[in-house]
């Protein structure tokens, strides 16, 4: 059935679990994760992102529905959720399109037009009843740009102007920059931790982690245990799914029915869905 980010993450954080995030960009990948999540026995939150509006030609509402109707008839409960709005057109569009939360993203701009932004965004946001994530501290990457240097300010989350900006904005949830990194194909990346600790113990809202693709299985385990509580994965999907294409059609030359290939990546998405899941709620905190 249809759920609420809210109330996921809610229940996550009183399991000192993290709930999974994955984001969506055709049908194929709205039906993997929902079987992944059914065969993992555990909720889910779909997430559409602006990105991926762009590449439906810039349509919400035919992708939104779809995830609708698949969420509705999942065995498990799953959320719709609006990833890295920048566009308060797009914005506008959710509650009418299904979604019960979204994440604005103004990261990009100086801290103090951030906060106005996001201001503005969260009090149209909860008049609508929505639940409404933000980003403080750019988690490079993002539309193709490289990372910014690890050591730069920007690419880290001040304990202190984060307590400022939650309590100036209202925030539901902050996405932190600890060191992860947007749209890697490896899991090389290196959380730091105890930034995560300082941001944990200082902040109230539950932490979101972005880049989740890059961070290698302990490093998961570690970010919840540290205070994360919704873990947002995109790359890892595109890239279980295109092996398995890659792979298939390289054995099956011969191969032109799409159902024949698609199958084959949804089935590879799945399980990548079902272990990283797996990954999420084994972990104790
Ligand atoms: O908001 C989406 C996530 O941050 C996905 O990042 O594609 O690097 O896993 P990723
Ligand atoms: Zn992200």
């Amino acid at each position: 059935p249809l759920a609420s980010t809210g109330e996921l993450v809610t229940a996550a954080s009183a399991a000192r679990s993290a709930v999974a995030a994955f984001n969506v960009i055709t049908l194929e990948h709205i039906e993997a994760v929902i079987a992944g999540a059914e065969s993992a026995g555990a909720p889910v939150v779909l997430q559409v992102s602006e990105n991926a509006v762009k590449f439906r030609y810039g349509r919400l509402l035919p992708l939104a529905r779809a995830a609708v109707a698949a969420a509705e008839r999942a065995a498990v409960p799953v959320a719709l959720h609006l990833d890295h709005v920048q566009s308060d057109d797009l914005l506008r569009q959710a509650p009418g399109a299904g979604f019960g939360s979204v994440m604005y993203d103004a990261a990009r701009l100086p801290y103090a037009d951030n906060l106005s932004a996001t201001r503005a965004a969260a009090d149209w946001a909860h008049a609508q009843g929505l639940w409404i994530e933000a980003e403080l501290g750019q988690i490079g990457g993002k539309n193709g740009r490289p990372p910014l240097d690890a050591h730069a300010p920007g690419a880290r989350t001040d304990p202190d102007q984060a307590r400022d900006f939650v309590a100036g904005t209202g925030v539901d949830a902050l996405a932190v920059a600890i060191g992860s990194v947007h749209a890697m194909t490896t899991r090389t990346a290196r959380l730091d931790h105890g930034l995560l600790k300082r941001l944990s113990a200082t902040l109230a809202v539950p932490l979101v982690l972005h880049g989740s693709s890059g961070v290698p299985d302990e490093g998961l385990v570690e970010a919840v245990v540290g205070g994360i509580v919704k873990v947002n994965v995109g790359t890892a999907l595109n890239v279980a799914m295109t092996g398995a294409i890659r792979e298939f059609l390289a054995a099956h030359p011969e191969a032109v029915d799409s159902r024949k290939y698609l199958s084959v990546g949804r089935e590879a998405m799945a399980q990548e869905v079902h272990r990283i899941i797996g990954v999420l709620t084994r972990t104790p905190r």
